[in-house]
């Protein structure tokens, strides 16, 4: 079993972005910006957010935080927004999920200029990225294409079964994987709630991407020997740590394991290549490669 380590192969990549925009300001060009809208005080969205702004510095970038109380109007968001869309110093934007219930996501997300889109949430880049076009690719999904890739994970013709249909991740790394590329050409099988037989689907799988928010779901006995798991779960479990919780997997590590090739671990794997997917797009709206 080889350990697929994302927290390592992240500084890598962030290294490297780092020398590139040593390079550009070299050269003249303005520092990448990315901007984060942040609202409300959730615990999760807060780590996250932090985790972004750090990986800018890390990366050479410059970050701007916009922080919101969660009572903000739909409207006042907005505003935000379009003054972020005509700032010709922001690079790239994200406004971090979930929102307060008021607020409806699809209003927000189609607000984003779709070419400062980092998050590759808006649906001129899901498009674009359904029928194989230069957009801006969701963050989780091309992290796990990322690391497949790295660690030479073969994946044409491969069977890969993704648990989960959420926007974010089970969607579009359903649509990365089956595209004709490479990592791609899978067949894929995506389960979800309504799915009756999820257990014989998974067994018959060489790779699984689970995405689902539900802690250690996949067990051993839902795992052919020699598969590649990616977990990309993370909820937070009560525990007996410093901050009284820890963070839970989709996937029953401990008894997972040994029958696999490859496996991800959390924290330590997709978490770290979201992030780094997030720089690269932030790169890629600075220097205008896509749009
Ligand atoms: N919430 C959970 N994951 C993400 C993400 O990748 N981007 C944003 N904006 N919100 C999230």
């Amino acid at each position: 079993m080889q350990l697929i380590d994302g927290k390592s192969t992240a500084q890598k990549i962030k290294q490297q972005i780092a020398q590139q925009v040593d390079e550009m300001i070299a050269k003249g060009a303005r520092r990448p910006h990315l901007a984060a809208i942040l609202v409300g005080h959730d615990g999760g969205s807060e780590t996250y957010v932090a985790n972004k702004v750090k990986a800018c510095k890390e990366c050479g970038f410059k970050s701007t935080l916009i922080r919101f109380e969660d009572n903000i109007s739909e409207d006042t968001l907005l505003q935000s927004i379009h003054s972020l869309n005509n700032d010709s110093e922001v690079d790239g934007f994200i406004v971090q999920l979930p929102l307060p219930k008021h607020i409806n996501e699809q209003h927000i997300i189609e607000a984003i200029d779709y070419r400062k889109d980092v998050d590759g949430f808006h649906p001129i880049n899901v498009g674009r990225m359904m029928i194989g076009l230069p957009c801006f690719k969701s963050a989780t999904p091309a992290g796990i294409l990322t690391l497949l890739e790295t660690y030479n994970i073969p994946t044409r013709g491969a069977n890969c079964v993704v648990l989960g249909r959420s926007n974010i991740v089970g969607k579009p790394v359903a649509v990365m994987l089956m595209q004709k590329a490479i990592p791609g050409n899978c067949t894929v099988t995506v389960c979800h709630s309504a799915t009756p037989n999820i257990k014989e689907i998974c067994r018959n799988a060489d790779i699984i991407i689970a995405a689902l928010g539900s802690p250690k779901f996949l067990t051993a006995d839902m795992v052919k020997e020699g598969a590649t798991i990616i977990d990309v779960g993370t909820t937070r479990v009560p525990a007996n740590t410093p901050k009284g919780f820890k963070l839970s997997g989709d996937v029953d590590f401990e008894n997972v394991a040994h029958k696999c090739a490859y496996i991800s671990p959390v924290p330590g794997g997709v978490g770290p290549m979201t992030i780094v997917s997030l720089m690269q797009n932030t790169l890629l709206a600075a220097t205008h490669a896509i749009y």
